[in-house]
């Protein structure tokens, strides 16, 4: 399972035996790379950056570190290991061989899949693309890069099967993911997540922790397909989005760390005095946290959704960790908890399990979400500080399902527009919120230095000081 370099594609997928999909693949290459001159990190594209790139697919020692300019990435095509004799896990073709080639009848719903999936990996490079001007340390900067590099290679790992799978539409689909542009009003991505703004350094921080994590929960539900093609591309790509949501948690908990050093050191808690340090106060990060959150909650689709269903009795995609749970796998005749709205209350209700997969991702997704927001109030509570984080209630400031038409209080209330109105800059990012983080975010580029809002982290990256050149600016 290594990897070709000496192709113009890396690749472990002996793309040189089929010179057809090879030929269709480099001629699709040099768009890509207009796609990343013009839409990837602004201004970055001669910087060498201390990256990793993927020289294997096994699990042990898969990645290289060293310098690259960007542009010059080994963009390739990896898949995880092929599991010998692998069986389709869930769904009316349980237990039948995995498929090598896509099922006729499920075509579209395929497509439609990877497509989706597709979409949202170069959109998170585009709505980070300026963030390298106001990068807070060269540290956080290669941090940056290497996860815009890899979600490239992720839209690379989509249009593969695209191309190799689909044919004539195929191709045209890779086209349209180079196409749409995220925020774009005639032509935006396809979620709309992917579609907001990540203007400043905390909201990167918090994209990554929730919305690169619905990405981990979207993979591994791909992870279980019976489509093997993608269930083992997804495997791979799984294993360097753990990096993205690092980035995230560890980026929060150091803005977390400073913030409580400053409010201990000069023995303050009202947030505008907070703020004159030049520290994010807590109940702004909490704001920030509640948009995100929310948000990327609205990802994972109505509660209950005829098309969730469909995808996992056809095999396509299945639960997370599918395999470790311990029930018949078909689902016909479970039931699963959902909320619903009833005379102005959020009541529960039992439906049948196969139409509220969607909720149940969503469930998993939060009980992952909960673990490290446990573990950033244990920062704030290490300093003697009273104040928690929480993830604010589902039903908070949804945009799709059950929720979409009414306004819930984070505490899970459902109340008046009214009411909704007059307390939103309590609970969401207010401009005034947005300018201030905007106005702490200057650039630092010296090597060992880290901005005034932001803690340094543990330890660097590959065994490198805190002070190494993570990024050569030249
Ligand atoms: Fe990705
Ligand atoms: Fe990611």
């Amino acid at each position: 399972m290594n990897i070709d370099y000496n192709e113009t594609i890396p690749n472990n997928v002996d793309l040189s035996t089929d010179k057809a999909l090879q030929r269709a693949l480099e001629r699709w290459r040099p768009r890509y790379l207009q796609w990343w001159l013009e839409m990837g990190p602004e201004g970055a594209q001669h910087y060498d950056v201390y990256l990793r790139t993927a020289v294997s697919a096994n699990a042990s020692g898969w990645a290289h570190f060293d310098y690259v300019k960007m542009p010059e990435y080994r963009w390739g095509i990896f898949l995880a290991a092929p599991e010998p004799g692998r069986t389709i896990g869930f769904g009316e073709h349980k237990g039948e061989p995995a498929w090598q080639e896509v099922p006729g009848e499920h075509r579209a719903n395929l497509r439609r899949i990877i497509v989706t999936q597709g979409d949202t990996e170069p959109a998170s490079v585009e709505q980070q693309r300026h963030l390298g001007h106001t990068c807070p340390s060269l540290y956080d900067l290669r941090n940056l890069f290497q996860v815009n590099v890899e979600e490239g290679r992720h839209l690379w790992a989509m249009v593969y099967l695209l191309h190799r799978y689909f044919g004539r539409d195929g191709r045209e689909e890779a086209e349209a993911l180079l196409e749409r542009r995220s925020g774009d009003a005639d032509n935006p991505r396809l979620l709309t997540a992917f579609n907001e703004k990540t203007p400043d350094w905390l909201s990167f921080f918090m994209f990554t922790y929730f919305t690169d994590r619905d990405g981990k929960f979207q993979l591994c539900a791909l992870a279980e397909s019976g489509f093997d093609p993608l269930a083992r591309t997804t495997r791979f790509m799984l294993t360097e989005e753990a990096h993205h949501m690092f980035v995230g948690e560890s980026g929060v908990a150091r803005v977390i760390q400073r913030t409580c050093d400053v409010m201990r050191a000069h023995n303050v808690e009202e947030p505008d005095k907070v703020r004159a340090l030049g520290v994010i106060d807590l109940p702004t990060l909490q704001r920030y946290l509640n948009f995100h959150y929310s948000v990327t909650l609205d990802l994972f689709g109505g509660e209950q959704s005829s098309n969730a269903a469909t995808f996992y009795s056809a095999g396509l995609k299945g639960r997370f960790e599918e395999t470790k749970i311990n029930d018949d796998h078909v689902l016909k005749h479970d039931t699963y908890t959902v909320l619903d709205v009833v005379d102005g209350a959020l009541v529960e209700k039992e439906v049948p399990a196969l139409t509220a997969l969607n909720e149940r991702l969503r469930d998993d997704f939060i009980a992952d979400s909960l673990r490290g927001v446990a573990r950033w109030n244990k920062v704030i509570a290490r300093h003697g500080i009273p104040f928690r984080l929480q993830l604010p209630h589902k039903a908070f400031n949804r945009r799709i399902g059950t929720f979409a038409g009414i306004h819930v209080s984070p505490d899970g209330r459902v109340i008046s527009a009214a009411e909704w109105q007059a307390k939103v800059h309590d609970w969401l990012p207010s401009e005034a919120d947005r300018a201030f983080v905007a106005s702490l975010m200057g650039r630092v580029v010296e090597p060992g230095k880290f901005a005034n809002w932001i803690a340094p982290p543990a330890s660097g990256i590959k065994g490198k000081t805190l002070d190494f050149a993570y990024v050569r600016i030249n």
